[in-house]
């Protein structure tokens, strides 16, 4: 069982962070949450969900703090974490982590997740990406955070939004390395090498 903190900002595709909520409590794994203000924004917009620990049920592995908490559980180095993913990611809260400013609880986490050297992964949307937002994602890649963009394959024919989502989802959990049946690999089940 791992212990995940879990970002959820305000970049569009709160599904990707209601899957993978979903997906990890659903495997046994214990989920440290934070929504940002605009992150319960869009999941309000976008999914209709506006209580986020209720849409999940009583789950003991689900623990939610609030972003302005800088005194939560998971604002400490010294707390038990595996990981952390923020998903989606908001080009607002790339460009703080990049450049060390917490003005949050997710930042704070983030900053933490760095300083410790363990496992820290972005699933950033945005269209476009300005120049700003590229030399923020570079940075963050040179320095060993995972950028995981919110884009789906094609290869293993995605029929729903469902599909794409969890093309992204899978990709996360590969680098944390939780087993899924998410989507079909390249050639899984092909004799062609
Ligand atoms: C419906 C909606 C969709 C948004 N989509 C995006 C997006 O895809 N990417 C992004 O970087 N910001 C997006 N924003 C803007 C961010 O929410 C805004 O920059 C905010 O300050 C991010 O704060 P946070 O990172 O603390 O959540 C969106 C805002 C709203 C209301």
């Amino acid at each position: 069982m791992k212990k995940i903190i879990v970002g959820i900002t305000g970049a569009s595709g709160a599904m990707l962070g209601e899957r993978f909520v979903k997906f990890l409590l659903g495997a046994g794994h214990e989920v440290h949450a934070v929504l940002s203000a605009s992150g319960q924004t869009v999941f309000k917009e976008e999914l209709g969900i506006k209580d986020f620990k209720k849409h999940f049920g009583a789950s003991k592995n689900l623990h939610v703090a609030s972003a302005e908490d800088f005194a939560a559980k998971i604002s400490s180095g010294s707390s038990k974490i595996d990981a952390m993913v923020i998903i989606p990611c908001s080009l607002s809260t790339v460009g703080a982590i990049a450049n060390g400013i917490t003005m949050n609880l997710i930042h704070r986490a983030a900053s933490v997740s760095i300083k410790e050297k363990r496992p820290l992964i972005l699933v950033p949307r945005e269209s476009p990406l300005s120049p700003i937002h590229l030399k923020n994602l570079l940075y963050l890649s040179e320095i060993g955070v995972h950028i995981v963009p919110a884009t789906t394959a094609f290869y293993h024919k995605p029929k729903t939004i469902e599909d794409m989502v969890d093309f992204t989802v899978g990709r996360v959990l590969d680098l944390l390395k939780i087993e899924h049946q998410l989507f079909k690999r390249w050639r899984e089940n092909s004799s062609a090498e």
